[in-house]
Order: C-alpha cells, then structure tokens, then sequence
C-alpha cells in the first residue's frame, strides 16, 4: 500500500510543522526557528529545534530529526501509513485509494465489512454484561478476576449467552447478510442449522493496533474445556501477525514491552498500571510478531508462566527477538504461574521490583541448561560446557560474543581461556551465527546462511567472512563527514551557490550516502529542493536523522549565512570542497597499482593547492 508523492506532499503542506508539533512541546521562537525541550529524550535546555521555513525539526542533544510525518511517527508510534492519516484528518483532507494496492476492490470491500460486523458484535457482547442473563460474565470479571468496571470497559470485555443464534439475530437485525456473517466466523451456517460460535462464555475482543476489532477470544467461566476458544482465521484475523493489547502498549512510555502469554496476564498487567505488556494469542511467538514489536521497542522482557511451557516459551521468543534486533530479557515469577497470578497476590510494586531484576536472556537460558547436568560427574561436566560454547556460537559479532564469554565464565565459574577456545574452535569450524532453536534442538543457521543438510549443522561458513563483515560499508572518516555535512547545509541552505560548488565537485564525489543523495537533490531541482519532501523518501531513521542534521546544520555553524561575508563564504567552501576532494584523490592513490594513473593522480593533489572557489 503506497501513496503517491503529490498526495504525501499535500498531506504535509497542509499541516504547519510549528503547529503540529507545538501542540505536543512547548515552543518558543530564537531567531528564525523555534525551540523546545526534546519530546524524544529527557533533557533541561532546549536543544530541540523547529523550522518553519524547511518543516522540519533537529534535536542536537540526542539528534532526533523528520518532518512532520516522521515526528507523529516517533512520538504517537504511527506506521507512516497512520501518520499520514492523522495529518489528513487533521487538515481535513479526505485520502485517496492508496495506488498500488493489489487487493481488487471485493475483497477490500469484505474486509471492511468485517471490520464493521465485528464491531457490532463486540458492543453486542459488551452490552450483554449489563443484561441478568449476562450477569454472571460481569460477576466472573469482577469478582472471580478482579478487574475493575473501568478495565472492562477498556479491553471491551463482554459476554457470549447461552443461546444458539443470539448473536446471528442481533447481526441479522443490524442488516448484516448471511454471506458476511459467515465470513466473519463468528456464526456457523450450515444449510439450515445456525449456530453462533461463541456459547455461555466471557469474551475477549482481540484489537488490531489500531484498535479495531478482529476477533475474540472466549473463556469457559468454569473449568469446561476449551478453557479458550478463538475466532478462526479470517480475511482480516491474522493470528501469527498480531499481538494482545499492542494498541494500548504502543503508546506505553515505557522503554520495554513486557511478553506474556494469556489474555487475562495482560489485562491484569495493564490494570496495575504496566500498559506495555502484549501476548501472542495462543500461537508460537514469532518473526511477525518480533518485527511489529521492533515498531515500537528495542528491549522486550519475556513474562510467560513460569511452567515448562512458559520455559520453553522464552527459549523459543529469544532467538527470534534477537535476530529482530531487540534486546531481550527474562522475568522471574516463581512461585507464582502467571502475571496475573503475581500481581493479584504480590501486588504492583514488587512486579516493578522483579522488572528491574529481570536477567539477561542468555545467561537465563545458560541457567536452564545447566539444570539438564549433573556437574559433579566431569563428562556431564563436559557436555555442559560444550553446550555452552554451542551457544555461545550465536554472536556474530566478536566483541559481542568476548562479552558474553566474560561473563557466562564468571557467572557459571567456567575457565574463560578454556571456554575461548572451545568456542573459538567452533567458529572456525562453522562460523558464528549459529544457534539453537531450543534448549534440546537442533543448530540452526540465522537468515541468509545457506541451508544444507550435510550432517549435523547446516553449510558452514568460515568464520570472519559473515555479511556483516563484508557487505557493511567502508566507514567514511568523520574529517570527511564533517566536510561533506558542511557542503551539504550549505547547499540546502542556499541552492544558488551549487552554482559554484557543482562545478568543482559532482554530488557522485561524496562518500557518505546520504548526503550525496540530498547534494543530487539539490542538483537536480536546484530551485525548489525541499527538505521535509526529501525525508519523506529516506528509508531508515538514521538516515533521516543524518539529512535533519546536515539540513540544519547552520545552526552549528556559527554565523548564519545570510550573515556571511563572501569572503568567509568563499573561504569556507574551498576549504570544505577542498579536504573532500583531497580524500577522494588520497582514496584513489592508496588503491592505485598503476604507475602512469598514479603520477597524474598525485599532480591532482598538488593542483588542489591553488584550488579556489570564488563567488561572482
Ligand atoms: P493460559 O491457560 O496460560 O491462559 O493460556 P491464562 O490467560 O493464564 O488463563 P486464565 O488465567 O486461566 O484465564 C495462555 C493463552 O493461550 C491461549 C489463550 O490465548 C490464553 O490466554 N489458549 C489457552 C487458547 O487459545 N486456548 C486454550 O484452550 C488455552
Ligand atoms: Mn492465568
């Protein structure tokens, strides 16, 4: 689903950065920006800065930068599709079909009644709570669960009765048509036999994450088996891609999203006041999942029940989080099941308290390993620390993998010279990257490693040749960045002197990505480059900060252009131009293995000595 440029650029023009953002941080205007305290990081003076003239914002305490799209994204966790909603609403702008779509239009038809039918159904079984029939639902939230008349209402808690079709009639009345209904899954057409799904038991609508209803879950209030019943799959219900109460844990300020299993752990979760927990819903954590908790976090603490389901369940989420690039950790709850279990006896505090002991997730499946051995018997003993090593394996990254050595060494008492070694021998043999599934399983090789079947590991790759050690692009030294950053503002700042720039230096002769791309920008429409549009197409965050920053960096400059004299002006740009130009030549130098190419590569050194940019 894309929109097109004019659409994005209409959306932003239409609302005013200093307006949308004012209306979250305080701002006051220095000059020809405005400034504020960084909504995206805890500071006392004022470094975040806004412009009008460019629509963007830069914060030089913790560089955080965007335009206006991009803010509503970091600060309301909006995907750039939610954002850009927002900001239509906001200027009342009605958005067009997103082009490229390839749904044809039946099926976007159908899911968006699904969406409607589900929310009828949802304020069908939340009403039902407030009927006598219904009572014993509320009595079971309330009394047997302890959750609060508030809680219901947020989660949207209700109750399915003890009727055959009592939901299927509702649905009919609203004018629903039998074809939707059974679509939705929520009743059961066969021929003449209609039966709804959900019977005599407390519902649990299930929210997308923007809170719209996808379907439910229903919970026997007695001991009956299934304990859950879940809505099937359909057009709009997904269960490998969606998480339990991430519409709410989304706009947690927490730094941390809490990992649990069940329905009932999250609700109590939030109800003591941790809004950022989510559960998977009765499905095997996953890739999905981890990637849509990336959106929102960089560090999940794992808080499934304490079983060895729940075990097992941690040891499974790891992996997989890691790989998504979060730091994980793991939660101890014993004696208590569950989440909700341990609030409901120990109260919130000492959750908080057991957050802040939560233990890195290596070392807790390290734990758990051992527990598997025997180390009073030397080959029990052994096999230990030959798992250990195995799992040490994981770590691509040397320092990283140094780093866990050091410490599973002091912690379980291991030799750290001989746990070097012994994993040192792996990643010779195999390379790093490899890891364990679970405790018991099988290596298996992280994404992008070839898959083999040959023996008991996968195809192996030498140690030292992993992606991230070859396709990881050359650092540029930061005397360069600096330089091409300089030339950068300036050309934004102010697109006439590419005239003079250009001239010397094509945008292709800059190293660092980014800021060529903008210097091509700028070339290409020297007289409208326009800021806030060019973040708009940067791809990754650092990328955006990286343009905000170059875009904005007169400001660190000193002197404002404007108030340069063109001596200064022309002084400076030599020299910028100047360094960048002697790097690219030194770069060409250090490669060269040819003599001729080599003695007029260093003439263009010496030439470089007169080099002069004047401004006419
Ligand atoms: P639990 O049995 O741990 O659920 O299953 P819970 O939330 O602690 O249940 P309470 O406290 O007894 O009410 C964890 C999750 O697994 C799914 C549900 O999503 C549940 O919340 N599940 C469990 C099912 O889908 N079906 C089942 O029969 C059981
Ligand atoms: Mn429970």
């Amino acid at each position: 689903m894309r929109y097109d440029e004019s659409t994005i650029e209409q959306v932003r023009e239409a609302n005013d950065i200093v307006d949308v953002v004012g209306q979250y941080v305080r701002l006051t205007k220095k000059g020809a920006n405005y400034f504020g305290l960084c909504p995206f990081h805890g500071e006392k003076t004022a470094s975040f800065s806004v412009s009008p003239r460019k629509q963007i914002y830069y914060c030089f305490g913790c560089g955080a930068g965007g335009n206006v799209i991009s803010f509503l994204m970091e600060y309301e966790n909006y995907s750039f599709q939610e954002s850009l909603k927002a900001l239509a609403d906001r200027a009342h702008i009605d958005l067009p079909e997103p082009k490229g779509g390839s749904e044809d239009r039946g099926a976007k038809e159908l899911k968006r009644q699904l969406l409607d039918i589900h929310k009828d159904a949802a304020m069908y079984y939340y009403r039902q709570l407030q009927t006598p029939e219904g009572a014993a639902g509320y009595r079971y939230f309330s009394s047997q669960r302890r959750l609060s008349d508030a809680t219901i209402t947020h989660f949207g808690l209700g109750f399915a009765p003890k009727s055959a079709d009592a939901l299927y009639r509702y649905l009919k009345e609203k004018g629903w048509s039998d074809e939707v209904i059974s679509a939705s899954g929520l009743v059961t057409i066969q021929e003449t036999k209609i039966h709804d799904k959900f019977w005599n038991r407390v519902m649990f609508p299930i929210m997308d994450t923007n809170s719209r209803v996808i379907g439910f879950g229903g919970r026997v209030m007695g001991d009956g088996v299934p304990k859950y019943l879940n809505s099937p799959e359909t057009l709009i219900f997904d269960k490998s891609a969606h998480l339990y109460g991430l519409n709410f844990a989304r706009r947690s300020r927490r730094k941390y999203m809490l990992l649990c299993e069940g329905y009932m752990d999250v609700i109590a979760l939030h109800q003591a006041g941790f809004t950022n927990a989510v559960a998977s819903l009765g499905t095997a954590f996953n890739e999905k999942h981890a990637r849509l908790q990336k959106r929102y976090t960089d560090v999940v603490i794992l808080t499934q029940d304490s079983d060895d389901a729940g075990i097992n369940a941690k040891l499974r989420a790891y992996p997989i989080l890691y790989d998504a690039g979060i730091q994980t950790k793991v939660l101890d709850m014993s004696p208590y099941k569950d989440p909700d279990e341990f609030i409901r006896a120990e109260g919130p505090d000492a959750y908080e308290t057991c957050i802040r002991k939560a233990k890195n997730a290596f070392i807790f499946m390290i734990e758990v390993l051992k527990k598997q051995y025997d180390l009073s018997d030397p080959a029990e003993k052994t096999a230990f620390y030959n798992g250990v090593a195995d799992r040490l394996c994981m770590f691509r990254e040397p320092l990283e993998r140094g780093n866990y050595i050091d410490s599973v060494s002091h912690e379980f008492m291991i030799p750290k010279d001989e746990l070097r070694a012994l994993v040192d021998r792996r990643i010779e043999e195999r390379g790093a990257g490899i890891r364990y599934d679970d405790m018991n399983g099988r290596p298996r090789m992280t994404e992008g490693q070839g898959r083999s079947s040959q023996g008991a590991y996968p195809a192996m790759r030498p140690a030292g040749t992993g992606v991230s050690d070859t396709a990881r692009p050359k650092e540029v030294p930061i005397s360069v960045q600096q330089n091409e950053k300089l030339i950068v503002s300036w050309i934004c700042e102010r697109p006439d002197l590419g005239r003079y720039i250009f001239q010397h230096i094509r945008p292709e002769d800059l190293q660092t990505e980014i800021y060529r791309e903008i210097a091509s920008d700028v070339r290409e429409h020297p007289n409208h480059f326009d800021a806030a549009s060019f973040l708009d197409r940067c791809g990754e965050d650092d990328e955006k900060r990286k343009a905000a920053a170059a875009v904005f960096a007169e400001l660190d400059t000193g002197t404002p252009l404007d108030e340069m004299s063109r001596t200064d002006l022309e002084k400076g740009l030599t020299e910028a131009v100047r360094h960048v130009l002697k790097a690219n030549i030194d770069t060409k130098i250090t490669n060269c293995r040819d003599a001729s190419e080599l003695g007029q590569l260093l003439q263009e050194k010496n030439k470089l000595g007169s080099f002069r940019i004047t401004i006419s």
